[in-house]
């Protein structure tokens, strides 16, 4: 039989070994060396066969011993509650969860590159309220009362007051730039308009415009042609060919429709240009007298351009997005394809 001091350094060896995987483990830990038939207890109780000059000496080896049990308990229950608290610990071997990439909408990415192509020859920002007043909206846009232009957009009322609309173009923000800023002004306006129509693959409620105005002392034809030939050509590249048709808008005059050669069949015909070989993208004009008139400009002495244009519409000849309502669906397939642009 071995002495209790032989016996008590195996244990105390044991103790210093241990390392608990779970909570039973080291639950059984203390039922084996502190519990009420542990060893630290059936140690004290072979005191009585230690001879009386070696008590001393056992019981100090034992209360070591009992200390140690001790502390290897407390240690690593102290342990096992924290990692309770905390959650598992961390495995930093693992490979890391992937963070998917978010996308741009496809019509921002779009206004942004207009933006920055305006931005190379010197118009700046500017932007207005979506929900307008009639002056602002048609009548300063040469647009009177019962005019019956007002007819060509169908318009949303806002209930509680019959004099405002939710804008049904950006040229109000023409409106805006003319009545507050001082001339000339070169300035691009892109923003969100609406309109009461049924909402089909062709036609939505609510669309995105980009206005542009240009007013200043010798501004001609010419300049507006140039300046959206040379818009067309870097958004849809070198080769891309415009023309311009005879149209109607109260706020300019003359007025214009431009064309461009279709970017998909590149003229042969397809269904994006309806198989004409060209694709209406924008209408446009020199600013009209009477509006400049209405903001306390002289039109002998000052003439500008205006145009605006459907950003759903550069976006669907960008990328052949052939229905506007996938524009404000939300579904992830769609957008997915869009980045990293
Ligand atoms: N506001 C016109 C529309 O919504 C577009 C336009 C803008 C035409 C500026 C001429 C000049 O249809």
């Amino acid at each position: 039989m071995p002495s209790l001091q032989e016996q008590i350094l195996a244990y105390e060896q044991e103790i210093n070994a241990f390392a608990p995987a779970t909570p039973a483990d080291l639950e059984q830990f203390r039922i084996r060396f502190l519990g009420t038939k542990g060893l630290v207890k059936l140690l004290a109780n072979e005191m009585k066969s230690v001879p009386p000059e070696g008590r001393k000496e056992a019981g100090m080896l034992l209360n070591g011993f009992k200390q140690l049990a001790e502390a290897r308990f407390a240690h690593f229950s102290a342990l096992q509650q924290s990692a309770a608290a905390n959650g598992p610990a961390i495995d930093i071997s693992l490979p890391g969860t992937p963070i998917p990439m978010g996308t741009r909408h496809p019509l921002r990415v779009v206004e942004n590159q207009i933006v920055s192509i305006f931005e190379k020859i010197g118009f700046s920002v500017a932007t207005g309220p979506e929900i307008e007043d009639d002056w602002h909206n048609f009548t300063s846009l040469n647009m009177p009362e019962h005019h019956t232009a007002r007819d060509m957009q169908d318009t949303f009322y806002v209930a509680q007051n019959p004099d405002w609309v939710l804008r049904t173009h950006t040229s109000s923000v023409q409106a805006r730039i003319l009545e507050s800023q001082p001339l000339p002004v070169r300035v691009i306006c892109p923003g969100r308009v609406y309109r009461n129509e049924t909402i089909s693959a062709r036609a939505h409620c609510f669309f995105h415009q980009f206005e542009g105005l240009y007013v200043d002392k010798n501004v001609s034809f010419a300049d507006l042609k140039q300046t959206l030939y040379y818009f067309v050509t870097e958004m849809f590249g070198p080769d891309t060919k415009v023309r311009f048709r005879p149209s109607y808008f109260p706020f300019t005059e003359p007025s214009a429709e431009m064309d461009i050669s279709c970017t998909v069949c590149g003229g042969s015909g397809c269904n994006l240009c309806k198989h004409s070989g060209w694709v209406e993208i924008l209408g446009c004009g020199m600013v009209h007298p009477n509006m400049l008139r209405n903001f306390g400009i002289d039109p002998e002495v000052y003439t500008g351009f205006a145009f605006g244009m459907g950003v759903e519409r550069i976006t669907q000849i960008k990328f052949e997005v052939n229905d506007l309502r996938l524009y404000s669906q939300n579904d992830v397939r769609f957008l997915r394809q869009f980045q990293g642009l």
